[in-house]
């Protein structure tokens, strides 16, 4: 079976092929030739998800997932939220993003917040959301230079490092999108034995 992870980011299609069974074949949207832009103009991560898989599996008739992810800090009532890549502005730059937080935050102790993943498939014309989400709180600082995005300031709850410290394997298992994908994967699988 052929599905298509509406995504251009190789690193992506790369980690969740790995965690299905061989058989089902994951196609980017490079490999089905899709080059133009989709815009995400959905008030919410989860509509986002849903845009983007409903777009190209209508356009090619070919199942499809897409996720979306967002950074919600509980004193700014969830924002960035769908916002996050551009929350300093639509350059998408991941510094200027976390300086401006760390600005909204300063003084403020409240300082919890999560990343929150969605998944959304369509097969079969039927549709379905997965989710993933992990808890945590913003440091006062940058730490770490692995990972990308607002890693170097999200500490997760439990641990003592931020995602841009900690290996990848841990943020992989303890984190948003790992944990929506294993749900993806665990829904596929299980489909599979059905139709065994
Ligand atoms: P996307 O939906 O995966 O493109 O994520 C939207 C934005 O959320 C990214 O541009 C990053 O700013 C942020 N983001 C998503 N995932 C992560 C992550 O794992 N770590 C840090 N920031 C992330």
């Amino acid at each position: 079976m052929k599905i298509v992870f509406a995504t251009h980011n190789p690193n992506k299609l790369v980690e969740v092929q790995r965690m299905l069974p061989g058989h089902i074949e994951l196609l980017s949207l490079d490999d089905i030739g899709h080059t133009e832009e989709i815009p995400e103009t959905g008030s919410t991560i989860r509509e986002n998800a849903q845009i983007k898989a409903n777009h190209v599996s209508k356009k090619y008739q070919l199942p499809c997932f897409a996720d979306d992810t967002g950074l919600l800090v509980d004193s700014l009532d969830g924002a960035p939220g769908v916002y996050s890549a551009r929350y300093a502005g639509e350059a998408k730059n991941a510094e200027a993003n976390m300086d401006k937080l760390l600005g909204e935050l300063r003084g403020t102790t409240n300082r919890a917040a999560s990343f929150k993943t969605v998944i959304a498939l369509v097969l079969n014309q039927e549709k379905h959301l997965f989710e993933g989400v992990v808890n945590g709180e913003i440091t006062h600082k940058k730490m770490g230079d692995g990972g990308f995005g607002y890693d170097p300031i999200f500490m997760p709850r439990g641990h003592k490092a931020t995602f841009a410290q900690l290996p990848m394997e841990t943020k992989n298992k303890i984190g948003h999108r790992g944990k929506a994908v294993q749900e993806l994967v665990n829904f596929l699988k299980a489909k599979d034995h059905a139709s065994e």
